[in-house]
């Protein structure tokens, strides 16, 4: 039997509490996710259980039991607060997926401070724009990325201290920087762990918006009532559980789900630090006997397009549940993944601002492949009119996917920018700015978003800010940047280029700004194909048609061009 039983009848006699009483936790009470995931799992009786097996490359390997990860964590949140951070200072976590990124999570939250992760192959803009928003007070990073942070650091007077967790005594320190040594630190057995109250501020994670700089999603504490229930139902992830959750913890699938739904269930759980292949990630499998995976779409296809002979080579019967989230995931990668491992992957829907999941095919409900499911109990969804904001009632009819706000995990506001937080209500709902359809027995069928977001293998991308960097190239005079179509990736970045006078428009320059928005931005951001042309369309005020040039490379209908300037 599965965790959530059945779907039907939980919805019926849903409430949040559910989830309270399973935690313990009552209204007004301290709620401290550092605490949660670690010193309460050992108060259990499961010390010694393995919280965390970590791979990285080359085969090396790390175990560390609850008691370990807690002793971790309240270590470096004594360094950190020896270095005088405080409650809700921001500190940004700036790691590829080694144990202290997850060690150190835990240490931010224990000590009230609120964990800013960012993905690590940022560039030192992508970072300067976040840590300048957040006025962050210390990053925690390593040697190979501090090159980053040293670009850009007389531009952050806030950000007093540059943590390198890897230094091997040998190159100088720069001003701010300094060595924390997780295994040459004292273990800290005690430590006061901060009384953080169910609305202070846990995760800030960024995201990125059609227009303007990526926005601060504030998460709260009382977020574990989410994650932990939605982790349990969703997941189905219970004691004898081995876990694996691919997504990097700079997303929030990372966090939420990769961090702390798990632990807060004592659930040991696998991290792969060693990239992508289809072999690398079915030996892991394998090795660690696997029973509960979360991925991508992106993912699963690169899977698919590495064929089913390489799944024959591996033992791959411990899978028992298997999850996607992030971008539409086909019906074709359902039904592989059902020949080939014997298991359909469940579609889960949600954003970063909702930090929970909110619409999702359950262990034991019909599934309907290519659809994203029904709302989880306790979530109100709709799809809304696009012109008049109310339900639609007909089935199969287009909206716009909307919440009803209220859920514990919801985003509280975007850090110093309550007006955009504002603007995402209407009518009393929660705009996520996707739409969809839901047919007649109540599944949600997901369309495409509402804006001009990228969305590359399941990360977004603005395209203004890849336009933004594109202008600070020194041959660039003007661009537009929308998605293409992709086989493996869905979507990926494509650039239209007017260059300045006397640059060449050949391989060459092609590959000059290919690069430049590479390491500025990241690999994710990186145009895959530049377009050079004369002109690009305009309306008549003067904004460029993105609509258009996205319209054409997608080959659809170009609708409406009646305030375009050259008619
Ligand atoms: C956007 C949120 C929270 C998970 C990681 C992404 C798209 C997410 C699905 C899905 C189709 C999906 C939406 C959403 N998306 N899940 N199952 N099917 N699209 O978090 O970076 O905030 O992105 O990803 O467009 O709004 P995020």
């Amino acid at each position: 039997m599965s965790n959530i039983g059945t779907y039907d009848e939980r919805r019926k006699n849903f409430d949040w509490s559910i989830s309270e009483e399973e935690l313990e936790y009552k209204p007004e009470n301290v709620i401290n996710i550092g605490w949660y995931c670690s010193d309460r799992i050992c108060q259990m009786g499961k010390a010694d259980k393995l919280a965390l097996i970590w791979e990285g490359f080359g085969g090396r390997e790390k175990k560390y039991s609850y008691n370990d990860i807690r002793l971790a964590s309240n270590t470096i949140g004594d360094f950190l607060q020896k270095c005088g951070i405080k409650s809700e200072d921001r500190v940004c976590i700036f790691l590829d997926r080694i144990p202290e990124l997850y060690l150190g999570f835990l240490g931010i939250l224990k000590i009230g401070a609120i964990a800013q992760p960012l993905f690590s192959a940022f560039g030192d803009e992508s970072l300067l724009v976040r840590l300048e928003n957040a006025e962050t007070s210390a990053i925690i990073t390593q040697r190979k990325h501090v090159g980053k942070v040293r670009k850009i650091i007389d531009k952050l007077p806030h950000l007093k201290h540059v943590i390198i967790v890897d230094h091997d005594g040998k190159k100088p320190l720069k001003e701010r920087e300094m060595v924390f040594s997780l295994e040459e630190a004292e273990p800290v057995e005690n430590l006061k762990i901060y009384p953080t109250k169910a609305e202070s501020a846990s995760v800030l994670h960024y995201t990125s918006g059609t227009t303007g700089l990526p926005k601060g999603v504030k998460h709260v504490h009382y977020s574990l009532i989410g994650q932990y229930l939605t982790a349990k139902w969703v997941l189905d992830i219970s004691d004898d559980d081995i876990y694996w959750c691919t997504a990097d913890p700079g997303w929030v699938t990372g966090t939420s789900y990769g961090i702390i739904g798990p632990w807060s269930l004592g659930v040991t759980q696998c991290v792969l630090d060693a990239g992508f292949s289809a072999d690398a990630w079915y030996r892991f499998i394998e090795k660690h006997k696997v029973t509960v995976w979360y991925s991508a779409p992106t993912a699963i296809r690169s899977l698919m397009k590495a064929g089913d002979e390489v799944v024959k080579k591996y033992d791959l019967s411990s899978l028992r549940h298997l999850v996607s989230v992030g971008e539409p995931l086909n019906a074709e990668a359902v039904v592989w993944s059902e020949k080939v491992f014997g298991r359909p992957f469940h579609d889960s829907y949600w954003q970063t601002e909702t930090g929970a999941i909110m619409i999702s095919n359950y262990p034991g409900m019909k599934i309907k492949p290519g659809s994203m499911g029904k709302p989880f109990p306790g979530i109100e969804a709709t799809i809304l009119d696009p012109e008049t904001y109310n339900p639609i009632s007909q089935p199969g009819r287009i909206g716009l996917i909307a919440f009803k706000p209220g859920w514990p995990s919801m985003m509280r506001t975007y850090w110093k920018n309550e007006e955009t937080y504002k603007s995402k209500f209407v009518n009393g709902w929660y705009l996520s700015g996707d739409r969809a359809n839901i047919d007649k027995d109540g599944y949600f069928w997901f369309i495409g978003r509402d804006d001009d977001v990228i969305n590359t293998g399941g990360h977004l991308v603005s395209p203004f800010e890849v336009e933004s960097a594109l202008l600070e190239h020194e041959a660039v005079a003007e661009s537009a940047v929308v998605s293409k179509p992709d086989e493996v990736n869905m979507e990926v970045v494509k650039a239209f280029v007017v260059l300045h006078p006397g640059h060449e428009p050949d391989d060459d320059m092609e590959l000059n700004i290919m690069n430049f928005i590479r390491k500025r931005l990241s690999p994710l951001a990186m145009p895959q194909e530049i377009e050079y042309v004369e002109s690009l369309p305009k309306t008549r005020s003067g904004k460029i048609m993105r609509r258009l040039l996205h319209a054409k490379e997608w080959g659809e209908e170009i609708g409406d061009t009646s305030t375009l300037e050259d008619e």
